[in-house]
Formats: C-alpha cells, sequence, structure tokens
C-alpha cells in the first residue's frame, strides 16, 4: 500500500474541512461518510453509476493500462504469454499466482482432462431445449444446474472443496459448449478425449463424426487455445464484476459463475463478436461500408467491435488476434468478410468521429471472423468467450472470497421517487 497523501474537502454547506487519506491513489468512499451537516444526516455518499470510477476491490490478478493498450496477467504481459504459455498454464498462473513448472503444468492438464465428463443427466436437460435454443442461454441453464450434483460446492470457505469447483468449471465448460452445438444440430454428444489438449478436445467434441478418433488440426487447436487465453482475465469487466457480486452472497460458484455467463450474454460484453459477423454481413461488401459508417456517425447503429470501457488507443488483444488471423485462414481459406472488416477499420481509424471519440478495434472485431472461418456458427461466438472466460472468473471468486475487507455486495442508491404519501389521498 502506498500511502500518497491526504485530501482537504470542505463542505460549503457548514464551512467545515476534512482531511481523507489518499492510499493507492483512491479515497474510501466510507470516508465520506463523516461529511454531515446535521447529526442525524447519513453522511456524503459517492454517486458512481456504471462504476466508472469507482474500485470495488484490491486485485493482484490482471493489471490494464488502457491509455498504453497494457494487459498483463499476474504481471507477464499478455504478448509473452500468447507466445510462449498454453490457455491451461495461463489459467493455472491466474488461479494460482505463478506459472506452473513442466510437472505442475502436467498434473494440472491431467487433472483438468480428468474432469471433462458430464453427469448423463446433463445430457436429458440439454435435450429438453428447444432446436434453436442459443446455445448461451444452455451454458447459463447447465452452468448452474452444475450446482445441482455437487451440493458440498455450498462449502465456499473450504479451501479444498473450492479447488475442486474450480477444476471441475474448467474442464466441463468444453464438454457443456459443445453438447449445447450438437443439440441444435441434432447430432449424437461427442464424449471427451483425455489424449487431446484442452482446445484440441473441444474440437474433438464439435466435430467428430464417423472417424474413430478425431486429429485437431495443430494450427486451429494452438489458434483456438491462443483465443482462449486473450479472453481468460480482464479485471472488473461486467461478467466478472457479476461473478464477485453473486459469490459475495457465498452462494456456490456454479451458481455465481451462470450469473457471470448471463452478464457476459449481453451485446455489449461478450455477445459483441456474434454481432459483429451479423454487422458484416448486413454491410454485405466493401462499397456499402462509407454508407454503414455515416449511419454510425448519425448515431443510429454502433460499430459493433469498436470501442471499449477500458482501453482509448488500441485493444493489445485484438492486435495478437489479427497476427492469428492470418495462420488460420492459410488453413480454412480467406474469409470473405475479412475484406469488409478490413476497410470498416481503415476507414474508421481515419475517421474524425472515431478518433476524437477514441474508438479502435477491440477483441471481438476479429475473433469472429476467425471463429467462423474455423465452422463455429455465430451463436456460439459468445459460447467460445464464456470457456476462455471462466479461469479469470474462478481466480477473482477466489480472490474476493479470501479478503477479509470483502462483505456481501450491496451498493447505495439516490432515492428519487414519491415523498410519503397515503393510500388514501394524503401526504405527509
Ligand atoms: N460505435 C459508435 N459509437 C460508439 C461506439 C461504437 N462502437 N462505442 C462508443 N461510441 C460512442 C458513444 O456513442 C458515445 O458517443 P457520445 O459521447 O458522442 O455520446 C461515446 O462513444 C462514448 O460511449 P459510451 O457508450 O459512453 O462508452 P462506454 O465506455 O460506456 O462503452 C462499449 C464501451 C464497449 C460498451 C462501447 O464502446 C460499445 O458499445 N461498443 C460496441 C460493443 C462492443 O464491441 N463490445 C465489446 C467490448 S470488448 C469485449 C468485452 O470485454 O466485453
Amino acid at each position: 500500500m502506498t500511502n500518497d497523501g491526504t485530501l482537504q474537502v470542505t463542505d460549503t454547506r457548514t464551512g467545515r474541512s476534512y482531511e481523507i487519506p489518499i492510499v493507492d491513489g483512491a479515497i474510501r468512499a466510507l470516508d465520506l461518510r463523516q461529511i454531515k451537516v446535521a447529526d442525524d444526516d447519513f453522511g456524503l455518499l459517492s454517486y458512481d453509476p456504471a462504476f466508472m470510477n469507482t474500485a470495488s476491490c484490491r486485485s493482484a490478478i490482471t493489471y490494464i493500462d488502457g491509455d498504453k493498450g497494457i494487459l498483463r496477467y499476474r504481471g507477464y504481459p499478455i504478448e509473452e504469454l500468447a507466445r510462449h504459455t498454453t490457455f491451461l498454464d495461463a489459467a493455472y498462473l491466474l488461479l494460482n499466482g505463478e506459472l506452473p513448472d513442466k510437472d505442475e503444468s502436467q498434473n494440472w492438464s491431467r487433472e483438468i482432462s480428468h474432469h471433462t465428463y458430464v453427469h448423463e443427466n446433463v445430457k436429458k436437460f440439454i435435450d429438453g431445449f428447444h432446436h434453436d435454443a442459443h446455445p448461451m442461454g444452455i451454458i447459463v441453464s447447465t452452468v448452474a444446474a452444475l450446482s445441482t450434483f455437487y451440493p458440498e460446492a455450498k462449502a465456499v470457505s473450504d479451501q479444498a472443496r473450492r479447488r475442486e469447483q474450480v477444476v471441475r468449471l474448467i474442464a466441463k465448460m468444453p464438454t457443456l459448449a459443445a453438447f449445447a452445438y450438437r443439440h441444435a444440430f441434432g447430432l449424437p454428444y461427442a464424449y471427451p478425449d483425455a489424449e487431446l489438449s484442452y482446445p484440441g478436445n473441444f474440437l474433438n467434441m464439435m466435430w467428430k463424426m464417423t472417424e474413430p478418433r478425431y486429429q485437431p488440426d495443430p494450427i486451429l487447436e494452438h489458434a483456438l487455445d491462443v483465443l482462449f487465453m486473450l479472453h481468460a482475465d480482464h479485471e472488473q469487466n461486467c461478467s466478472t464484476s457479476s461473478m464477485r457480486i453473486v459469490g459475495s452472497s457465498q452462494v456456490d460458484p456454479y451458481s455465481a459463475a451462470a450469473a457471470a455467463a448471463a452478464a457476459l450474454y449481453g451485446p455489449l460484453h461478450g455477445g459483441a463478436n456474434e454481432q459483429v459477423l451479423r454487422m458484416l454481413k448486413e454491410i454485405g461488401s466493401v462499397d456499402n461500408v462509407p454508407a454503414y459508417i455515416a449511419r454510425v456517425k448519425a448515431g443510429e447503429l454502433r460499430l459493433m467491435g469498436f470501442g471499449h470501457r477500458v482501453y482509448k488507443n488500441f485493444d493489445p488483444r485484438a492486435k495478437i488476434i489479427k497476427e492469428i488471423a492470418d495462420e488460420v485462414f492459410q488453413v480454412t481459406g480467406r474469409n470473405p468478410l475479412l475484406d469488409i472488416a478490413l476497410e470498416l477499420e481503415r476507414i474508421a481509424l481515419d475517421d474524425e468521429y472515431f478518433i476524437s471519440h477514441k474508438l479502435y478495434p477491440n477483441v471481438d472485431f476479429y475473433s469472429g471472423i476467425i471463429y467462423q472461418a474455423m465452422g463455429f456458427p455465430e451463436a456460439m461466438f459468445p459460447v467460445l468467450f464464456a470457456i476462455g472466460r471462466m479461469p479469470g472468473w474462478l481466480a477473482h471468486w477466489q480472490e474476493g472470497s479470501a479478503d477479509p475487507e470483502q462483505k456481501i455486495s450491496r451498493p447505495r442508491q439516490l432515492y428519487v421517487g414519491a415523498g410519503m404519501r397515503h393510500l388514501d389521498g394524503t401526504l405527509d
């Protein structure tokens, strides 16, 4: 902790001055409570809709500098991790604070493979979904339903129990995701293959047909691994904050992760990659790009895959994704939507509206184009995001659960509704 001095404030309502400590570049909102106009006054609140300027926790997991385009997991730059480690090792890093050594890495990977199976009843309730059910809806429901199979997960203060659920959630996400996909297409469920890597096994469960053993293409397997890693954590985003907030009630992690997945489903968060593809298809050709940009500037639409609450210069994940796109297209053939995306990016990055609003391509702008080239239907895009983000949600859940400063989350409000009134029409 760095003690940075104090903030002096004078309340012009009373003329009184206060000294408020500044620690780690922040004041404690509770220190404002002493600022009152009368003894029975509740005290001053800070008002911060959408938490634009409020730190809700101390965290040692992920560092972002939005102006400089920096993203680090436990201190390691995302560029180095993406080049030299695997998604599962990055998950281990997020959860445990250090990268695993060779033995730890092998054991961790084996442990995850061992837990990829789901109870056969899970298939039964996936069968109950309508054939065109959105797979993200299936994921939200099935992740929550896992809590009913593991009632011991309620022991959230038992560290060993907590770890068991962490392993299960990371291990079972690809299985639930692939089953959701297979259900939509009326295909038989393909079971996990413990001999394959984490992304390789997922590809196996997605695409295996009559072949005795599915062999993933190593380039696609690697690309998927990198994509999962790029999505693994992004500090206090909407879904991770949901995980922490719901987890703060001490509910089991399956229920909390279902809430996080629900938050991710929205088009402004993890649902954006799906919307990017729909947008590119709607634009239809490079010639239509200028007219589309004009509609965005007129406020009619948002350019999906552009802009970020935190990154205001560039999104480092988008840069890495663009690099792996080329590798993927060498296997799958070039996605025709790429030309529209490149033209959109070119015009937008040169346009005064986008420059002044600091709008740049985010992680979702190119990931959807890659997923589509790999054969994933659009509705699966947010599901892929959810698989990648699970370790981050769990790392934050663990950290929040162990933080002695945390309590059940319960924001305040500024009440602006009716004053006291009575059913007989009289007012106080
Ligand atoms: N297209 C056009 N204008 C935009 C866009 C966009 N994509 N994003 C923001 N703006 C404008 C917005 O209209 C506003 O303009 P003005 O000040 O003139 O009214 C200004 O920029 C600030 O927008 P905001 O909504 O206050 O910004 P925010 O920080 O609350 O929103 C965002 C961040 C990501 C929700 C937003 O940029 C957006 O809706 N982008 C499109 C959806 C998207 O790609 N989401 C994925 C985010 S990255 C993956 C993840 O981590 O979830």
